[in-house]
């Protein structure tokens, strides 16, 4: 390539980046208005009163702040299937509850013991550490109304595999168990000696599988045929590990700032990461292995997967 075709093709990959935030910053508006509405002070059907002090504070650990990457990566899978966008939207504002929920406990001073988040105070240090457990509690439970109203979601079979599938991703086996496997790699509960695989394991756990399950909730809510949706879970598979080894390696590089959240922390508490295991240029080689296997798993979608393939690019290169 000679210099002018390197300079067209980085303006062109510009114009790409500078789309593809455009797009990312639209549906994270609508889920800002989506979950505003459902945090609202009104009671719902079947509720007897939501008091102020649970309100507020599940309002701040959910409202003004993320990049709303699940509910980006459900709505535009079920966008690249022709599908139902509203449903997905609702589906993926349901998971973006229960990451909230992630957030609001990982923060807390049992667990990582931090002070920032999406640039404002935590939930237990603006509130206080009883109300940010109860947060917790009431976003994954308003996660799962959402998944179950038919409001959302006519189809009671499409509902069905969405509570299915939201409880694995986050439960024992998901989320919850690699959170637990992760406080491990620290050391807390006993000397241990993690393999490469185990610390890919650990993370499919406690990143992936909610990740996965985005791509997969836009599958379900789009009607995609058995082998879209495998493919499609391959890709979301390599998305979520590749995400988690970038959240560690701005944990190494990014400053507090850039990241609304305290950096530098996984070194400090002598956590067995992927960056620990590989370096930094080991840990960036998986994250490139991982966006080709992104590629191939969508390679049958042909430029209707362009979106998804641009979010595996900035999973990877994001600076926040
Ligand atoms: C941070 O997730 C926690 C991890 C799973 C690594 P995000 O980087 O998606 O955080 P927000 O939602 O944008 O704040
Ligand atoms: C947390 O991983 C993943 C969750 C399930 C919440 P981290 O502890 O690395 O996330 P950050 O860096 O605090 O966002
Ligand atoms: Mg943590
Ligand atoms: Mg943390
Ligand atoms: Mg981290």
């Amino acid at each position: 390539m000679n210099s002018t075709q390197a300079s067209h093709a980085s303006v062109k990959a510009d114009a790409a980046e500078q789309g593809f935030t455009h797009k990312l910053g639209t549906i994270a508006d609508a889920v800002e208005a989506f979950l505003a509405e459902r945090l609202g002070p009104e009671t719902r059907p079947g509720e007897i009163a939501r008091p102020p002090r649970l309100m507020e504070a599940m309002r701040h650990a959910v409202l003004g702040g993320g990049k709303r990457l699940r509910p980006f990566l459900a709505v535009e899978t079920a966008r690249m299937l022709g599908g139902d966008e509203a449903g997905a939207l609702a589906a993926g504002s349901a998971i973006e509850l229960v990451h909230c929920y992630s957030l609001v406990h990982d923060d807390m001073p049992a667990m990582d013991d931090d002070d920032l988040r999406r640039g404002k105070p935590t939930v237990h240090k603006a509130y206080d550490e009883a109300t940010a457990i109860l947060v917790g509690d009431a976003l994954q439970t308003l996660a799962f109304e959402i998944l179950a109203d038919p409001a959302w979601q006519p189809a009671s079979a499409i509902r069905a595999d969405l509570v299915l599938g939201l409880a694995r991703a986050s439960g024992l086996g998901g989320m919850v168990g690699g959170q637990i496997l992760d406080l491990g790699a620290e050391g807390r509960f006993g000397a241990v000696s993690l393999t490469v695989d185990d610390t890919l394991r650990l993370q499919a756990m406690k990143t992936g599988a909610i990740l996965a399950f985005s791509v997969d909730a836009g599958a379900l809510v789009g009607g995609a045929t058995p082998d879209q949706r495998a493919a499609l879970l391959r890709y979301g598979l390599a998305l979520g590990q590749a995400f988690q080894i970038a959240d560690d390696i701005l944990d190494r590089e990014a400053s507090p700032e850039a990241m609304g959240k305290a950096t530098g922390k996984d070194k400090d508490a002598g956590k067995a990461t992927l960056v620990d295991r590989l370096g930094l240029d080991g840990a960036r080689a998986e994250c490139d292995r991982l966006v080709d296997v992104c590629d191939a798993a969508l390679a049958s979608w042909g430029e209707r997967a362009e979106t998804l393939r641009q979010a595996a690019r900035f999973t990877v290169a994001r600076k926040v």
